[in-house]
């Protein structure tokens, strides 16, 4: 694939890498929940493309379900303010729910998340990530699976998002600061 230094800085994760890593997270989910049922939950819309494919990789009985939660908008800063705009189909009740996520930044986000879903009594929850910004945390949140820790860039592709853009890359770029200078 070809990018236009213009927009794209460099490319952080390639899509081979990417397909080797689920290969391993999605072969260590297989042995995890061996002999259990699984919900995996898509967290749109940046999770969409790690969704489709560990999804695809996944071996035991599963399920799945969508939820929308707002996070930057068109900037790339965390607001704090984290809202849900799809709420999940189905209850969870007494059920093993994997989470699935394109990154966890700040945490906030997904912290919320999981203390919301918590409420509603599943027998398990875990999350994976694709990508895990460390350095930028500000709660206390760990993701069970992580695809790859990477350092504070801002990021686009494989779903990742700059404005509504660039979720189509089939890789998982460093966006240049032109962009948005
Ligand atoms: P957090 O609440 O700060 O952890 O932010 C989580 C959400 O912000 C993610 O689900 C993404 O949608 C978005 N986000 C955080 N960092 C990036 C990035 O580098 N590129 C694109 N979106 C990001
Ligand atoms: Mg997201």
């Amino acid at each position: 694939m070809h990018y236009s230094k213009d927009e794209i800085q460099s490319v952080l994760v390639s899509n081979e890498a990417i397909q080797a890593r689920l290969d391993e997270l999605a072969a260590q989910i297989n042995r995890d929940y061996a002999g259990k049922e699984l919900l995996l939950v898509c967290i749109l819309k940046g999770a969409v493309a790690v969704f489709a494919d560990i999804l695809r990789r996944i071996e035991i009985p599963c399920s799945i379900d969508f939820m929308a939660i707002s996070s930057y908008g068109s900037s790339t800063k965390s607001s704090g303010v984290v809202r849900i705009l799809k709420d999940l189909d189905h209850g969870i009740e007494g059920k093993d729910v994997l989470v699935v996520e394109d990154i966890v930044d700040s945490g906030m986000s997904m912290k919320y998340l999981l203390e919301n879903l918590e409420t509603r009594s599943p027998a398990s929850i875990r999350i994976l990530s694709l990508l895990d910004k460390p350095s930028r945390r500000r709660v206390e949140l760990q993701p069970d699976y992580v695809g790859f820790t990477i350092p504070d860039e801002f990021v686009i592709g494989y779903g990742l998002d700059y404005g509504e853009k660039y979720r189509n890359l089939p890789d998982v770029c460093i966006l240049s600061p032109k962009v948005y200078a």
